[in-house]
Formats: C-alpha cells, structure tokens, sequence
C-alpha cells in the first residue's frame, strides 16, 4: 500500500494542527479547508468545449420475473470502449460495458436478484449503496467475485493483498477467515424493504474500489413505491438522473489514474501526492463531458447523485431563478423528505443523492441555464447546460407533504458512540484511520442491536464524506448547532468538514451481521478509512 511516509502530507498534518491550535479548522482558508481534495490530475487529451454533447440518460434494464414474483436482472462486469471525449475512444470497466452502468429499477418490497458476472481481469465486489440487504449480499470489499480461472494462476496473484496472507505489511488487516470468494459469478438479493429512493451501486473490492469505479464500474438502482407514484412530481422524460463525477484523460483518451499498479493486481494505492484523493479535469454527467439538455420551461426532477472518488461540489444555477428558489430538494439519500426544503446552492459530497425539482417556467425560450460547481475553477467550474426549448403546459407540481417520516425523529437513542476520522502517522507513513486504527477484519467498532437507535457522533480533521451500510440516519447536530438545510432527511452518507463534530440518529434495521462504516472519499477508503460494526 502507499504509505510511505510523505513529506508533502506531513507538511499538511503539520499545518492541520496549526489551524486547529489557532481555532481557524472550519474558516475557508488554507490547505486542508480548500474544497477540493489532493492534486488535480490534468488531461493530456484535447478536452472538448463545454456544452455541446446531448446529455445522456442510461439505459433501464429490464428484469425477468420469476414465479414468486421476484425481479432477476443480470449484469456483465466487462471492458468496453466508449467515445466520452468526442472522437476519442476510451477503455471502460461497466456492467455490460457500460459506463455509467445499466439502469436497475426496483419496486419496494419486492425481493430484486442481480448475478453479476465477472469478465474483467481483476476481483470485484458490487456493492449496493443505500440498499437494505443481509451482509453476504451487501457487497462487502471481503466478499469477492474472481475472474474465471483467476484464483488457480500461477503466483496467485488473485490473493496477492487478498488475504491470503492474513494481513498486508503495515496497512489493512484481514484474516484469511474473513475473505470470502465466488468463481465467474454471484447473485445478490435485495429485499427492497425500503421507501423510493435513488440508490447506486459500485465496485467495492478492498484495496481497490477507488480506482475499480473510475474506470466505470458504478450504476444507479432506482427504488419506487406507492407513495412516490401518488405525488404529483415530475415524472417520465422529467425524472432524469445526474449522475455526477469527475475524470482526467491520456492523450489517446484513455481514463488517467495515478495508480502505483495500474494492472490492479499487486501493489495497491496511488502515488503520494494524490493521497488526499484523486479529482480530475473533466466534468462528467452521466458518462458525458459537460453535456447540454434541452427542457422545456416547466418543472424537472432531477436525481442528482455524485459518485466521483473524491470531488465535492456546490451545486447552483447561472442565472438563477428569477423568483423562488434554484432547488426544491424532495428527496435524500435514503428516499423522499417527509416536506420539501429549498436551496439555492447544494453541497454535494462523494456519495450523497439529492433529488431536486427545478422550475425553468421563469426562463425565457432560448435562453440557457448552466449547472455550475462553486467550488470548482477553470474547467471544473461547470457542470452542464440546460437549453429551455420551447414552452409546454405544466402538469407536475411540488406538494407541502411529501412522504410520512418525521415521527422517526422522536426516536431514542439507546447508546452514543464517537467515530474519528484523521490521518494518522505510524511506523510505516501515514493512513487514513477511524479512531486511530487502519482497517482490521477482525475489529468491530460497535455492536449495536437490531431494532435499535443509536447517537453515532463523527469528527474529522479533514472532508470526510462519511457513510454507513445498511443503516440509514439522521442527522440531528453540526458543530453543536443545527444541521445544515441539506442534511435534512434520511441518509446514508454525510460530508463531515474539517474539525467539525457531526451527530447522527442511526436506525438499525432489517439484518443481523457486519456491515461497513467507512470514509466515501474512495482513496481514503482505499486506504484504511474502514471499519466493521456488526448488528447483533
Ligand atoms: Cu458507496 Cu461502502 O459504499
Ligand atoms: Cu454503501
Ligand atoms: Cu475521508
């Protein structure tokens, strides 16, 4: 792993403690407090002018269904070549070759089986984020699917940092026990016992899930029920997904990534200076670079999901609505907000969904409206275009109540526990750690009961966008004070900032088992910033 100690993320620890000693930790100034994470890797491509690609819509598979009504879908894990930069053609890891991954949709409370074949060179896991599932089909990074033959190579390099060995030198621990492995193929089940929501799934192999889901290996997983079907929303071609990432691009097109092993199968980890996490140059949505959609001037849902390994953005419109708000955000990551809450600019950080309504009514015909980052610059500024096209009688509106969910509120926590999040020096270099310690298969941070609540408190000295498997939660404090207006709802990651304590009302429900804690900046996940609870 890359641990070797760095001076460049000395100096930043160093600078770290300064800040903090002087009570500046959540000023915007300085290294650490700047938005975007580690060095931003540059194309070496002819990166195109913004707006001129058509925004694309992933494609929905469709399920088969099986006698007991359950939904089955398939998806091949394979390399592909895809035209993401115009006249360029780039190598893609997607599920069915395809980047972002076939749309998946399902309906709440019908069990949904995925059999995710695996045709590309390296382990996988597919992980579904936000999903309510048993541990053996949560996609957890020690739940492997080998490539065919794989395992039986000659120097096994399928466990080379897979456990085989018990542990790593000076990083992650894992005990053989704890690994478990499928040839060719496995079926995850998903009972679906949940609210409509906007769920994703990625890769989520140990060591390299950060590099795995640049490559293209994420998807969205659409959860719908009876209370979204009655709103009046936005619906069919006005539902549309954004999902959100950034890459950089080699002069040939090829995906850029300061991989240590760029074969991913030996020495995981990327290159020091990009421990901080990897953002690239190139504003993706939906596999497009800065696309344009055109609307017409009425009322859109948008998806908004951000699956880059390590960028945060602050979402807002150029110009602005003329009267109202840019977003009225309806739902969170976890399904619908119980009341709409609006937004001008929306933080969005690695792994959160929110699901937004825009009203384009105010905009003349002709004119555009550009999605921007305000934390980006240059490049990295915009995001896309919305062209308003013509005008069109409005049939959707946003409703005062949305989805019955507050009543949680009133819940009792029955324990509280502390989870940090820093870098922490050891022998070895440096690592990302909860509560002092690198990931170990073996540790379990909490136990908490099934049926529970408990107060989980997070600090963090750094962006660390947190995110639990299988709970789903509330935010209910930010730095002692109220949480921000994008917290609102039920959640599964929250962007903890540095030196801020972040308290969270976690509901545990639905299964028994170990389950994932860890850090959505994927490089940070990558390197170390995991740990088990197991709900008993
Ligand atoms: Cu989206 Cu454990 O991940
Ligand atoms: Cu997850
Ligand atoms: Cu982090």
């Amino acid at each position: 792993m890359a641990m070797r100690p760095s001076r460049r993320t000395l100096l930043k620890a160093a600078t770290a403690t300064g800040l903090a000693a002087a009570g500046l930790g959540t000023a915007g100034c300085g290294a650490l407090t700047r938005e975007v994470s580690g060095e931003q890797l540059r194309s070496r491509a002819r990166l195109p002018a913004p707006f001129r690609v058509p925004l694309p819509v992933p494609v929905t598979a469709t399920p088969t269904r099986g006698p007991d009504g359950t939904d089955h879908y398939e998806l091949v894990q394979r390399a592909a070549r895809a035209e993401i930069l115009p006249g360029l053609r780039t190598e893609v890891w997607g599920y069915n070759g395809r980047f972002p991954g076939t749309t998946l949709v399902g309906r709440s409370g019908r069990t949904t089986t995925v059999r995710v074949r695996n045709e590309l060179p390296v382990p996988t896991s597919t992980h579904l984020h936000g999903g309510v599932q048993a541990p053996d089909s949560d996609g957890s990074p020690l739940d492997l699917v080998l490539p065919p033959g794989y395992a039986s190579g000659a120097g096994s390099s399928a466990h080379s940092g897979h456990g085989a060995h018990g542990s790593q030198a000076g990083h992650m621990r894992t005990r053989p026990g704890d690994w478990t492995y499928s040839s060719g193929a496995k079926t995850y089940t998903y009972p679906l016992d949940q609210p409509a929501a906007t769920l994703w799934y990625h890769d989520h192999r140990m060591d390299f899930s950060a590099p795995q889901v640049w490559r293209g290996l994420a998807g969205l997983f659409l959860v719908h029920d009876d209370v979204e079907d009655a709103l009046p929303l936005p619906r069919g071609e006005k539902d549309v997904p954004l999902m959100i990432c950034d890459r950089a691009f080699e002069e040939d097109g090829a995906l850029r990534y300061p991989s240590l092993d760029p074969s991913l199968t030996g020495e995981p980890g990327v290159e020091d200076a990009y421990m901080e996490g990897v953002t690239g140059d190139v504003v993706l949505v939906n596999g497009a670079p800065w696309p344009e959609l055109e609307v017409s001037a009425t009322r859109y849902r948008f998806r908004i999901l951000n699956t880059s390994n390590a960028r945060r953005y602050r979402l807002a419109l150029e110009p602005g609505p003329r009267e109202g708000a840019a977003f009225v955000q309806v739902g969170s990551d976890a399904g619908l907000l119980d009341r709409p809450v609006t937004h001008d600019s929306l933080p969005v950080a690695p792994g959160e969904r929110f699901d937004v309504v825009v009203d384009f009514a105010g905009y003349p015909v002709g004119s555009t409206v550009t999605l921007v980052n305000t934390l980006g610059t240059g490049g990295t500024r915009s995001v896309m275009r919305f062209r308003i096209a013509r005008r069109e009688r409005e049939t959707s509106r946003v409703p005062e109540r949305l989805a019955g969910v507050a009543a949680a509120r009133a819940e009792r926590a029955v324990a509280e526990r502390r989870f940090d999040f820093r870098l922490t020096s050891g022998s070895g270099g440096e690592l990302w750690t909860i509560n002092g310690r690198p990931f170990d298969s073996a540790r379990v941070l909490a136990r908490p009961k099934l049926g529970t609540v408990e107060r989980w408190r997070f600090s963090s000295d750094f962006h660390h966008p947190v995110h639990l498997h299988l709970a789903h939660f509330l935010v209910v404090a930010r730095g002692g004070g109220s949480p921000l207006p994008s917290d609102a709802g039920w959640k599964d990651t929250v962007d903890v900032r540095p030196y801020e304590v972040v308290d969270v009302l976690v509901r545990f429900r639905g299964h028994r088992g170990r389950y994932m804690v860890h850090c959505h900046n994927l490089e940070h996940e990558d390197m170390a910033m995991m740990a088990n609870f197991e709900v008993v």
